[in-house]
């Protein structure tokens, strides 16, 4: 299963997406390829914000190693979900998809988490580190109705 997380610059939230949809994949053995890429190219090769990888580590996972990457058309192929941070993200890449299936693969990740219809991870960028507290939150969250539904798929 592949599974990659959208937001605008690939800094902030989808590489703590990803930080905690991989620890928690890993952490139950679900074979999985779990990436993150940004709608723009402006940070291409940066590392996470230096707030992002802070919080991940308060909460035990390293996500030093990370660079940020511009998502590309190729992505809506690999990949069996797509989670959009925001709605800006959502629309952004449905412009990519060229299929109903394709299309099927992205999800609003807060959506998806079941926080509410067209909600958006707030970006943190011009917040503090309680926004970056949130986007920890929100994922959390995410990647535990991802399991449930990745577990009840099994069990079918
Ligand atoms: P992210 O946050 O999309 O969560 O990585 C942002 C990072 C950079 C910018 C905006 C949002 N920016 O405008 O450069």
């Amino acid at each position: 299963m592949n599974v990659l997380m959208v937001c605008l610059g690939n800094i902030c939230r989808s590489p703590l997406a990803e930080g905690i949809m991989r620890e928690k994949l890993n952490k139950h053995r679900i074979q999985a390829v779990v990436d993150s890429a940004g709608m723009i190219d402006f940070h291409e090769g940066s590392l996470p914000d230096h707030r992002s990888i802070a919080t991940a580590r308060n909460h035990g996972v390293d996500i030093s190693k990370q660079r940020s990457r511009p998502f590309k058309k190729a992505d809506i192929v690999k990949f069996d979900y797509i989670f959009a941070m925001d709605n800006n993200n959502y629309e952004s890449l449905i412009e990519f998809a060229d299929t109903r299936d394709q299309e099927e693969k992205i999800h609003l990740l807060m959506e998806f988490a079941g926080f509410g219809v067209r909600r958006s991870v707030p970006d943190p960028y011009y917040g503090n580190l309680s926004d970056f507290e949130n986007v920890f939150k929100c994922s959390t969250r995410h990647v535990n109705r991802l399991h449930r539904k990745l577990q009840s798929n099994k069990a079918k």
